[in-house]
Parts: C-alpha cells; sequence; structure tokens
C-alpha cells in the first residue's frame, strides 16, 4: 500500500529502531502516531520528523487493558489507523529461574499480547476498507533459539505463528500482514545497549536498515523480511529445519558468550 497521506500507529517509537521507523514511515509522507512510555521523548522525536500532524500517544504496555486503550486512541486521534507497526519490545533475557513471575507476564504482553490485541482492534475497520497494512517486528530470535532467551525466544516465535496465521485471514480481504525480522544490530537498540558482540563472523544490521525493510514491507506486503548479514540468515534458516543442531551449535563457547553479554548487559528493570 501507499504510505503517502496514510496514518501509522508506531510503538516503542523512542527504541533504537523505533526512531529509524519514525524517520522513514514520516519521509515516505505517513502521520505517524508515536507510542512509547516517555512522553516528552516522544514529543521530541515528533517535532523531529519530517512532514506535520504527527501525534504523541504514551502508553506502557506492560498494563492490562493498555493495548485496547492505545488502540482506541490512536483511532479517536488520527480518525483511523491504515498502518500498524508493532515495534515495542522488551529483551527478556536471563536465565529462567532468576526471571520473576512479574517479568515474565510483562514480557509476554508487551512483546506478544500486546501486537495481537492492537491488531484485533485495528484490523475491522481496515477489513472494511480493504485496505491496510500490519508490520510485527520479531526477530531472527523468533527462528533461532539461544542461551539465556527463551522468554525472548517464545514470544518472538509466538509472534511470527500469529504474524503468519493472521496473514492467512487477511491476504484476501485486502489487508497486508509482515513481519520484519532483525539479527544482531549495532548502533543504537537492546543488543547495541548491551555492550555486546555477535559471536565472530555473523555480522550485524543497522536501525536504517531495519526501518527500511519496515517500508518494503508495508509497500510490497511482503510475508517476512530477515535484516541481516547472509551468515545469520542462513543460520536461522537452518535452526527452523534442524532446531537440535542449531540449539547444540548456539550453546557453544561463541554462542554462551555472546548471550551472557547481552542478558548481564541489560539492566533488570529492562529485561
Ligand atoms: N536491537 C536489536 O538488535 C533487535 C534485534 C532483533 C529484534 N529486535 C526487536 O526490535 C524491536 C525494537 O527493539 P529496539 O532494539 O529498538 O529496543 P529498545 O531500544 O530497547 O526500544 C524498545 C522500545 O520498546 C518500548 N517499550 C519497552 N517496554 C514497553 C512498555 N512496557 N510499554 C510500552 N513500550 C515499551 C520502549 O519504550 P520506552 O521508551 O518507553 O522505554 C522503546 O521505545 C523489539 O521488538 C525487539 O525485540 C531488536
Amino acid at each position: 500500500m501507499e504510505l503517502a497521506g496514510g496514518r501509522a500507529l508506531l510503538t516503542g517509537a523512542t527504541g533504537g529502531l523505533g526512531r529509524a521507523i519514525a524517520n522513514d514511515l514520516a519521509a515516505q509522507g505517513a502521520t505517524v502516531l508515536l507510542s512509547g512510555r516517555q512522553r516528552e521523548a516522544l514529543a521530541e522525536l515528533a517535532s523531529s520528523l519530517p512532514g506535520s500532524g504527527h501525534a504523541v500517544l504514551p502508553a506502557d504496555l506492560g498494563d492490562p487493558g493498555a493495548a485496547a486503550a492505545l488502540a482506541a486512541a490512536s483511532i479517536a486521534t488520527a480518525g483511523g489507523v491504515d498502518v500498524l507497526v508493532a515495534n515495542a519490545g522488551l529483551p527478556g533475557t536471563g536465565w529462567l529461574p532468576d526471571v520473576s513471575e512479574e517479568q515474565i507476564e510483562r514480557t509476554l504482553r508487551v512483546n506478544l499480547e500486546a501486537p495481537i490485541i492492537l491488531a484485533r482492534a485495528l484490523t475491522p475497520a481496515m477489513v472494511e476498507r480493504g485496505a491496510g497494512a500490519l508490520v510485527f517486528v520479531a526477530s531472527l530470535s523468533g527462528k533461532a533459539a539461544s542461551p539465556r532467551s527463551s522468554i525472548y525466544n517464545a514470544t518472538k516465535f509466538g509472534l511470527r505463528g500469529f504474524a503468519l496465521g493472521l496473514r492467512a485471514d487477511l491476504g484476501p480481504k485486502g489487508v497486508g500482514v509482515s513481519l520484519v525480522s532483525p539479527g544482531f544490530v549495532r548502533d543504537a537498540g537492546m543488543f547495541a545497549d548491551a555492550g555486546a558482540k555477535p559471536p565472530p563472523g555473523m555480522g550485524t544490521a543497522t536501525p536504517q536498515q531495519v526501518g527500511g525493510a519496515v517500508i518494503r514491507a508495508i509497500e510490497r506486503n511482503k510475508p517476512e523480511i530477515a535484516v541481516a548479514p547472509m551468515t545469520q540468515r542462513v543460520m536461522a534458516h537452518f535452526a527452523l529445519t534442524s532446531p537440535g543442531i542449531a540449539v547444540r551449535v548456539q550453546s557453544g563457547s561463541a554462542g554462551q558468550k555472546a548471550a551472557e553479554e547481552v542478558a548481564s548487559g541489560h539492566p533488570a528493570d529492562k529485561r
């Protein structure tokens, strides 16, 4: 679908990838409804974007009922939503017994339940118009599992299944459903913030590449765009077909080191 003149709701707008996605949506002529928890940071971002009419809708998606309220606020603010980019996410890292039940609930809600509830609330009007696009920012961790990431893996495997199932329902009704699945991203975002390095030879992508992939997904209704160098994409695909071998490889010393760096690099309140 065409983004120019469209209204796009973006969650996780103040994050490392969210900022790049917001810029690209606005540069394509969309009016962006920016969501996250930090009102001031959202307002600053809104005023820095190209175009006009961007709005700020603060929401803590870890709170029960917040996703449905955000969908209603988006419709009330913009008169409707043409594009959802469900990007907000928590790293969900750590050795399972050390993760509190509250952290588990919050991560499942932000990473998986909120995107589902937002999609449920926004889809009927898109179906009625016979147009619209839903983009879910998943991860290669939705294809390949790794140490210290069981909760994150659960949400991203789940998000991929949800999006692909929904695509089967909405495709015939003119509404696009896409996944954008980054691997390790440098410069900004939750992996870079942890100060970790990917295992040797894996390489990294940039937030700008993720933003570009979101635009391509919307405009061309792609089922899934993996944003990562070839080695990571091939290994993630292999992990889908041979999960046992892939988990053994990921649990080797290089994988353990990278996983430990990521998990220990996130403050407890961000997991
Ligand atoms: N960076 C990577 O290497 C990478 C790789 C693969 C996939 N991804 C995925 O890309 C997406 C964006 O990640 P990122 O790297 O940009 O992470 P980030 O810099 O940590 O940003 C996360 C965003 O999610 C929002 N968020 C977190 N908890 C929230 C809550 N309870 N309610 C509402 N918003 C909340 C944050 O908002 P606040 O400003 O309110 O904190 C922030 O805007 C995530 O879904 C992540 O899983 C990232």
